[in-house]
């Protein structure tokens, strides 16, 4: 559906993205992360056709990206940028209206098209606001909507989450959701990790230009994370039983916070192993359990790399 071939992209002395290689499934949500510079908005200005690279190549869908088919990508891809470029003059309507104008959509399914939209981001009261009378999560809402304005099967946003109170981040969240169970691909980039971990079937991690990883969100935390358990005591430890624990030969570590115990396992089986060892030693607990793990560490591993 979308793919980056050895894709490079310089900014004179700056090598903003640097021999890049993924794909995207029909259907994905994918998460691009990397911290600030690394070259997440050149890569997605990239595949939309803003910048054209310096070697590599990029498809969409049956398209090879090139300054000859802007108009063909435009019409597959939805998008949303850092600064989302409303028209601050117009009303919401009009601003919608308008894009849906330049999409070629007919009057009457683009009154139908945006009164579902202003429903579904609840701005159907602020339907005749202009635009610099926003805030800017409503905004930010605005944006993305006119990004669906031309029902595109292609949605890339750059930092859809940033800025915007919980309530809007759960909407377009479900958005989203909603999008991929209509077959959507969905490319999106985020410094929020949770969410990614929530929303993200697939990820792909880039530090100073270079792809670290890309797998799927539940292979680049079980690689990244030790398996670990944590256990509930209902007693505090006592010097000789944290001894005694340390001494297990299946535990690669442990961290003691009061009654509650981090163990780090040689492998996720000995967890048994683990169960049989604090009963037999008279280690009482009140809750035990697995400890998968999180996007957040595992990728503070990658980015250090
Ligand atoms: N138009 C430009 N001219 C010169 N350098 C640029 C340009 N656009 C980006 N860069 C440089 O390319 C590198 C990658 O920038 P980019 O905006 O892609 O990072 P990012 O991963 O999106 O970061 P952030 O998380 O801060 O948004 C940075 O070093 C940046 O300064
Ligand atoms: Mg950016």
């Amino acid at each position: 559906m979308i793919k980056l071939v050895n894709v490079t992209k310089k900014f004179r002395n700056i090598t903003a993205v640097n021999n890049v290689t993924f794909s995207v499934n029909k259907g994905d949500i994918f998460g691009y992360l990397g911290p600030n510079g690394a070259g997440k908005t050149t890569t997605i200005r990239l595949l939309v056709g803003l910048l054209m690279p310096n070697k590599g190549d990029i498809f969409i869908k049956d398209h090879r990206v090139n300054k000859k088919n802007l108009k063909d990508i435009k019409k597959e891809v939805g998008f949303l940028f850092e600064n989302p470029g409303i028209y601050e003059q117009l009303t919401v309507y009009d601003n919608l209206d308008y894009f849906g104008q330049i999409y070629g959509i007919t009057k009457k399914k683009r009154r139908y098209r945006i009164d579902r939209l202003l429903e579904l981001f609840t701005l159907q009261d602020r339907k005749n606001s202009i635009c610099y009378t926003l805030s800017k999560g409503m905004r930010h809402k605005l944006a993305i909507a006119r990004s669906l304005i031309h029902d595109p099967s292609i949605l890339i946003y750059d930092e859809p989450f940033s800025g915007i109170d919980p309530e809007t981040q759960e909407t377009i969240r479900n958005v989203i959701f909603d999008l991929a169970k209509k077959d959507k691909t969905i490319i999106l980039t985020s410094h929020h990790l949770y969410k990614i971990q929530q929303i993200c079937r697939r990820i792909a991690v880039i530090v100073r230009g270079r792809l670290k990883e890309c797998d799927t969100t539940e292979n680049i935390i079980s690689k990244y994370n030790k398996p670990c358990v944590e256990v509930v005591l209902q007693n505090f430890l006592t010097v000789e039983d944290k001894k005694l624990i340390q001494s297990f030969d299946f535990i690669s570590g442990m961290i003691d916070d009061s009654n509650k115990l981090k163990i780090y396992l040689k492998s996720i089986n000995d967890i048994d192993k683990l169960i049989k060892g604090l009963i037999k030693n008279r280690i009482k607990f009140v809750e035990i359990k697995k400890n998968v793990g999180n996007l957040e560490d595992a990728y503070m591993s990658i980015s250090k790399t």
